[in-house]
């Protein structure tokens, strides 16, 4: 079926945020559902707008997958305490990692992260809780990539021919899946979620899974976080839609304390885009890359080269796997 595209220019805020309310409330009933929270601009106002419609009888869970930024899981409880909503934390390190074990192939991967979140642990989540529905995030960005043959957004399911129902034994609720980035900001916003969400840059589902190029480690989701962090305290200030750090699988020679170091590579991406569709890479000052790759050669232990990519999507895509 066609979705139908709401553009930002075309958004009633107010309108919008009443009928998905009412919807929600009538396709859930009296039932009990289940939201999963990452933090991110999509899935917090899904958050709100599930509350809103629902109160009491959703329950929203962030999932600790390991694969998240520093100290993202515990910030995101504490802001949505604030706001009023009760956030429970699922510790799913060990699903994921296990997942993940010798898997080097980009859709592989991704296939992983889905299997993981939406089968073994919204499967076990939705099961225990007797609930019918889970809330997710899903924007038109997504399924646009996916039905393209792009690249496989983790959370893309009935536009494949997937039934969510019949796979993970629980119905799908997209509320945001006629928007992209710019209307889901507008309505962050006039939801109450701080600006710190509302112009939060774009994280993919997959997390730092999606920045790691070759196996996904606890040692090597370990480096790209520390990378990660550098790289948005770096680049926060520049306006840009998305920057992010990604590690490669080879390594390079390079020379520490006289001696060959055999290290490894951290590619930095920033990006200039409004929808993420297409994107061109930011004219970064030189001073600023400097700086950038100079702190992550000497905090993030192992790094020995720092580049910055300079194509355009296409034909790159904005993450690396
Ligand atoms: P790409 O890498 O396809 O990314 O140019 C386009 C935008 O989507 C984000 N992205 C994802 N978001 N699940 C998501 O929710 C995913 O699997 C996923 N993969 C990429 C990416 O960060 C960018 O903003």
């Amino acid at each position: 079926m066609q979705i139908q595209e709401i553009k930002a220019e075309d958004l009633n805020v107010e309108e919008f945020i009443n009928q998905k309310v009412q919807e929600i409330s009538s396709i859930v009933g009296e039932e009990l559902a289940i939201n999963a929270l990452s933090g991110g601009v999509d899935s917090s106002v899904v958050t709100m707008l599930g509350h809103k419609a629902l109160g009491a009888r959703l329950k929203t869970y962030f999932v600790d997958n390991g694969i998240m930024r520093e100290g993202e899981p515990e910030k995101i409880v504490s802001l949505f305490k604030e706001l009023g909503v009760n956030v429970e934390l699922f510790d799913g390190k060990k699903e994921f990692f296990d997942a993940f074990k010798g898997i080097t192939d980009p859709e592989e991967k991704r296939e992983a992260v889905t299997q993981t979140f939406y089968k073994d642990i919204f499967g076990k989540l939705v099961g225990e809780s007797s609930a019918k529905y889970l809330f997710q995030g899903t924007i038109l960005t997504d399924v646009d990539e996916t039905v393209a043959g792009i690249k496989r957004q983790h959370n893309v399911f009935e536009q494949l021919g997937i039934d969510p129902q019949e796979t993970f034994g629980y119905k799908i609720i997209e509320p945001l899946i006629q928007l992209r980035k710019p209307a889901v900001r507008m309505l962050a916003k006039a939801l109450g979620l701080p600006e710190e969400i509302y112009e939060r840059p774009p994280f993919p589902g997959p997390a730092l899974a999606a920045r790691v190029i070759g196996e996904i480690t606890p040692e090597r989701i370990e480096t790209v976080r520390k990378a990660t962090k550098i790289t948005e305290e770096e680049l926060c200030q520049t306006g840009a839609f998305q920057y992010l750090a990604i590690l490669h699988k080879d390594r390079v020679t390079g020379m520490r304390d006289g001696k060959r170091d055999f290290g490894l590579q951290i590619e930095i991406r920033c990006w200039d885009s409004t929808d993420a569709r297409t994107a061109s890479p930011t004219r970064l000052p030189h001073e600023t890359l400097e700086k950038l790759a100079g702190r992550i050669i000497t905090e993030v232990p192992g790094v020995v080269s720092v580049t910055y990519n300079i194509t355009q999507k296409p034909p790159s895509t904005i993450e690396a796997v």
